[in-house]
């Protein structure tokens, strides 16, 4: 009896499996090797290029030609309404987006056309495919920025971020690893002062070892380089972009991984309304970004619980993707909202056939899949798709945010714009300094703020209604 019962269940599932057809997915992908943070300009390196074209490859061969296919997706000749494609205004994230399209779709061959006059020309490179990739307002330099949230403009993150320079686990770290950060100095202290070799700037510092490590012939003192100094470099660097990315008590610090996931869920929405109208078009979203934005984003859908390897730096060229999938019986039109899942996955590094993205539980559960409204119920939890959302959340009440400021302002200090951002600090604790900078003018400003008008330290919660949709992310830059 059991034994029927398991039979018939496994042949369901295999009948299930057979089913199951793709309907839309989102990417989101780290760039490809690069030059270091501290030497900006960063470029991406010519490792980094062939590493995210094989992954477009990849992605080709699972959402365009295999059995994964994305449901109507043109397969070799690019139509660009099914597609979206952005990245920051950032080189490596621009470029890295460019190689991986040009692994997506590539050249058709000679194409030639025909002209009134009866001449004929032929399209140039092979008939190589001219795919837009649209900048995001946000993120914009985020690879030449030593400090993650230079990339943001979001007033209320920065504060939630540069607290994590006062919590015990960083004061701790800092103060544990003196003898550490030393012995390294003269590894790289070519680059950096000796005083600036802390675990203050553990992931700058790993970042410089990092790519010596893939690119010089000879490093300075290599020989303090062990594997397991390589290790805790790297760990070390993990924790403290970790701990600047996400804090479960106060999650404003993810401001970027909130934007994405108001992006992913517009997106994939649109997938679905454009698919219920019967149109061909929204099918496959492709956004390059940080490792910072992974880490807002892992840490707000939980995936750490899943496995906290989340908590460590993707490696370059990483990729999550989002599939929307179904497994009812399509010959009757679109499936209804009940009969749309998602399902997560992850590769660290670039994806190829030997080495395949991995499923893991969204929002700390343990199902592999999740249904439509449960997956856009559990992003909308902290999702930011909208300016005026973004404004109140980041406590921005100038510029682009003025339209929707109120009475009452989260924002001590809207005049202030002087946070180090633009100015060109030659090594790459710029960042670092920019945070601290603006955590004492923060500092100062409260003060002021409590002298002249009183103790009003609390925390203004935001009731602001749903606005109508703005523009693609949070801010006009
Ligand atoms: C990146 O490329 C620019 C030229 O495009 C060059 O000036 C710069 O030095 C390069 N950066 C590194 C770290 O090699
Ligand atoms: C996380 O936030 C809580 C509350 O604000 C704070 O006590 C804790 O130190 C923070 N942890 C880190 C790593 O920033
Ligand atoms: C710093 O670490 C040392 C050991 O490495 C310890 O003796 C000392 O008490 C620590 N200081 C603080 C302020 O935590
Ligand atoms: C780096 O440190 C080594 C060893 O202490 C020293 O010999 C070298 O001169 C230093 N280099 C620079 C640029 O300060
Ligand atoms: C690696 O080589 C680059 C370019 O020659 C140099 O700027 C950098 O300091 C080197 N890194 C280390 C850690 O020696
Ligand atoms: C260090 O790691 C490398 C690569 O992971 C490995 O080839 C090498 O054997 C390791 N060396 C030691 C001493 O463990
Ligand atoms: C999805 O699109 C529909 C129709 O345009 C809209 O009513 C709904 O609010 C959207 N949901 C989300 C989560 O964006
Ligand atoms: C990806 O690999 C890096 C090491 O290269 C590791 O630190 C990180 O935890 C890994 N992430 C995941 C999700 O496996
Ligand atoms: C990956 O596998 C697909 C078939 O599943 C095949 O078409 C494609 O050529 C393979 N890609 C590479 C780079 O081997
Ligand atoms: C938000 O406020 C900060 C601090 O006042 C400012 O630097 C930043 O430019 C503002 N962002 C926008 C989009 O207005």
């Amino acid at each position: 009896m059991h034994f029927t019962t398991a039979l018939s269940v496994l042949s369901m599932l295999a009948s299930v499996e057979a089913a199951e057809t793709v309907l839309g997915a989102y990417i989101f992908h780290r760039h490809g090797d690069r030059t270091p943070k501290s030497l900006a300009p960063t470029n991406l390196t010519t490792l980094g290029y062939e590493q995210v074209y094989a992954s477009g490859q990849y992605y080709r061969s699972r959402y365009l030609t295999g059995s994964s296919k994305i449901r109507g997706i043109n397969k070799d000749t690019v139509k660009l309404s099914q597609l979206s494609v952005t990245a920051p205004v950032d080189n490596v994230l621009q470029n890295s987006a460019m190689g991986f399209l040009q692994g997506l779709y590539p050249p058709v061959g000679q194409t030639i056309q025909a002209l009134a006059n009866g001449n004929e020309v032929q399209a140039p490179m092979d008939g190589y495919q001219l795919i837009p990739v649209n900048t995001l307002a946000t993120g914009a330099g985020s690879e030449d920025a030593g400090w993650l949230q230079d990339a943001t403009t979001c007033y209320n993150a920065k504060i939630s971020s540069n607290s994590y320079f006062t919590s015990t686990e960083y004061t701790n770290l800092l103060n544990s690893t003196k003898d550490f950060y030393a012995a390294l100095v003269p590894v790289v202290n070519g680059t950096f002062n000796e005083k600036d070799v802390t675990y203050k700037n553990a992931y700058i510092v790993y970042d410089l070892i990092n790519v010596a490590e893939i690119h010089n012939t000879s490093i300075p003192s290599s020989d303090v380089l062990t594997n397991s100094t390589l290790f805790q470099t790297r760990t070390l660097a993990d924790a403290h972009e970790w701990g600047l990315a996400y804090n479960e008590t106060d999650q404003m610090r993810s401001i970027s991984g909130m934007q994405l996931a108001g992006e992913i869920l517009k997106y994939m929405n649109s997938t679905i309304t454009s698919g219920k109208a019967g149109l061909s078009s929204n099918k496959f979203g492709i956004q390059f970004g940080a490792y910072a934005t992974f880490f807002s984003f892992f840490g707000l859908a939980s995936l750490q619980k899943a496995n906290p390897d989340f908590m460590g730096v993707p490696d370059y060229a990483s990729s999550m993707a989002l599939e929307l999938f179904t497994n009812a019986d399509l010959s009757g039109g679109y499936p209804s909202n009940d009969d749309l899942q998602v399902r997560f996955l992850f590769h660290n590094g670039t994806a190829s056939n030997s080495s395949e993205p991995v499923v893991y539980p969204l929002f700390g559960g343990s199902a592999n899949s999740v249904s439509w409204t449960d997956f856009s119920n559990g992003l909308s939890q902290f999702a930011v798709s909208t300016t005026e959302a973004w404004c109140h959340k980041c406590g921005n009440s100038t510029g682009t945010c003025a339209a929707y400021a109120t009475g009452g302002n989260d924002n001590p200090s809207t005049t202030q714009n002087s946070n180090g951002g633009g100015h060109h600090m030659s090594a790459a604790i710029g960042g670092v300094i920019g945070a601290f900078v603006t955590l004492a003018v923060v500092l100062g400003s409260l003060l002021a703020i409590m002298l002249l008008g009183g103790f009003r330290l609390v925390s203004k919660k935001t009731l602001a209604g749903r606005g109508s949709p703005v523009s693609e992310t949070g801010v006009k830059a």
